[in-house]
């Protein structure tokens, strides 16, 4: 069986910028949400802040060199909202944007492809001391944000990503304490956050559309809880396609079907969001492609009566180091497979797939992920299934190109192709860095 991939296929890394670029008080950037939560002691593992990172923002040359031996040719970053907006409105810090400005260009002078993600996740804490998610005017301010990207870096910038995983910075920010500000609020208030998402997604298109030029092209990434069936029979492939509905009513209907189904109702009850007329209007315009962050699933069977159920996992199931990730690679088959079937999606990229481990170099400065190289490559198996099967895959970006702060694990927990030694901020390419520039090179599985 041949395992190449379509000719026009995408390949690239991805990465964000609270997660890379340090320089968190530098050239006039504003705080964020992470910055302060990171000083909450006991948050995050080891004490760790997003100070320096990896350092990017002094280095970013030297890594787009290095993408460029490894033969990258597209690369998803984010753009620091507090950056370039230091209290998330009003007047732009001018050399934040001229950052950004010597970053894209750099970018472009590597010969790769930049695709922007305007928010993954760290919002201005100036907005969050005004309510941050809890408040709509979050998302108007996102708007305002959005457009100044959009026509500040539109003659360089054609590919587009609003928002990166709503869920994170709504449900277990306002609902949970795993990510800031960390506060359980009522679940009216959480769903409310969640539809402030949504509606700074459709601001988000919105700008693209009106202002990024007419070969802009724009989606969201969505981290898409995926069923995976039991066994590829009719029925409890059916359950799965039930289940996949089920699981991400509250992102994919109303993107996709410009409302909040029954189901939303069925669960929020009294405690579903405020709506105003023409909101899902602003939500539901027509996108690109969507982007899904894929790195487990979950399993699902049919029932007696055929109606989807998500089995636990068992003690002792395999995860990565990252405990959260069980190494269940046919979600990536699965999870484009139902989009496609569900939603009726398009397009769809995987702007997000990898694992997280512990990585140490050898006596040698080789670090031997074979973990990695084996998870990427099942999910890459798996996709390659779903692209045979006539799912629209457009390509896959592998999270992430270096080691980089890991949220809640600090700078434990590596999801790198690279290894970034935090002490010299040396990158050295693992194993599994080696083995995805062959794959990019020859467009095909090895
Ligand atoms: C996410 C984020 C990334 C993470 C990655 C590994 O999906 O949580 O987009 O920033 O670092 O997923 O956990």
């Amino acid at each position: 069986m041949s395992t190449c991939f379509p000719p026009e296929f995408t390949w690239g890394v991805a990465a964000a910028a609270p997660q890379i670029e340090g320089a968190a008080f530098l050239d006039g950037k504003g705080e964020s949400n992470w910055d302060r939560f990171a000083r909450i002691p006991g948050k995050i593992t080891g004490g760790a802040n997003l100070d320096v990172a990896c350092d990017h923002y002094h280095r970013f040359t030297e890594d787009f060199a290095l993408m460029r031996r490894l033969g990258v040719k597209n690369y998803r970053l984010s753009i620091a909202w507090p950056r370039v907006l230091p209290d998330g409105e009003g007047p732009p810090n001018e050399r934040g944007l001229a950052f950004y400005d010597r970053l894209i260009d750099s970018i472009l002078a590597a010969g790769i492809q930049p695709w922007i993600t305007l928010f993954h996740w760290d919002l201005p804490q100036a907005l969050e001391d005004q309510g941050g998610w809890r408040n709509r005017l979050t998302a108007d301010a996102f708007g305002r944000y959005a457009e100044l990207i959009v026509i500040r870096f539109r003659d360089r910038v054609k590919h587009w990503i609003t928002l990166n995983e709503m869920r994170c910075f709504t449900m277990l920010a306002y609902g949970d304490t795993l990510r800031p500000p960390g506060l359980v609020e009522s679940p009216q208030v959480v769903n409310q956050t969640y539809h402030h998402a949504l509606l700074a997604h459709g601001h988000g298109v919105r700008a693209v559309r009106e202002h990024g030029g007419a070969d802009a092209q724009v989606g969201l990434s969505d981290d898409a809880t995926i069923p995976v069936p039991i066994m590829e029979t009719p029925e409890h492939i059916a359950a799965a396609a039930a289940a996949f509905a089920d699981l991400n009513y509250r992102s994919l209907d109303p993107i996709f079907r410009g409302q909040y189904t029954s189901i939303y109702h069925r669960i929020a009850g009294p405690d579903a969001a405020h709506v105003e007329p023409d909101d899902f209007e602003l939500i539901s315009q027509p996108t690109d492609f969507l982007g899904l962050n894929i790195y487990t699933g979950v399993y699902v069977r049919a029932t007696a009566d055929g109606s989807p159920e998500v089995l636990p996992f068992p003690a002792g199931y395999p995860t990565a180091e990252a405990h959260w990730l069980k190494l269940l690679p046919q979600a990536l088959y699965w999870g484009p497979r139902l989009a496609q079937k569900v939603y009726g999606v398009s397009e769809i990229y995987i702007t997000e797939n990898g694992a997280g481990y512990d990585d140490e170099p050898t006596a040698d400065g080789e670090i031997l992920d074979l973990h990695r190289r084996q998870y990427l490559r099942q999910c890459l198996g798996e996709l390659h299934r779903a692209i045979e099967d006539a799912v629209p895959v457009k390509g896959y970006f592998c999270w992430s190109f270096m080691d980089n702060f890991e949220w809640l694990d600090g700078y434990t927990k590596r999801f790198g192709l690279c290894f970034t030694d935090y002490a010299t901020q040396q990158r050295i390419p693992k194993l599994s860095a080696t083995w995805y520039a062959e794959v990019m090179r020859r467009n095909t599985l090895l």
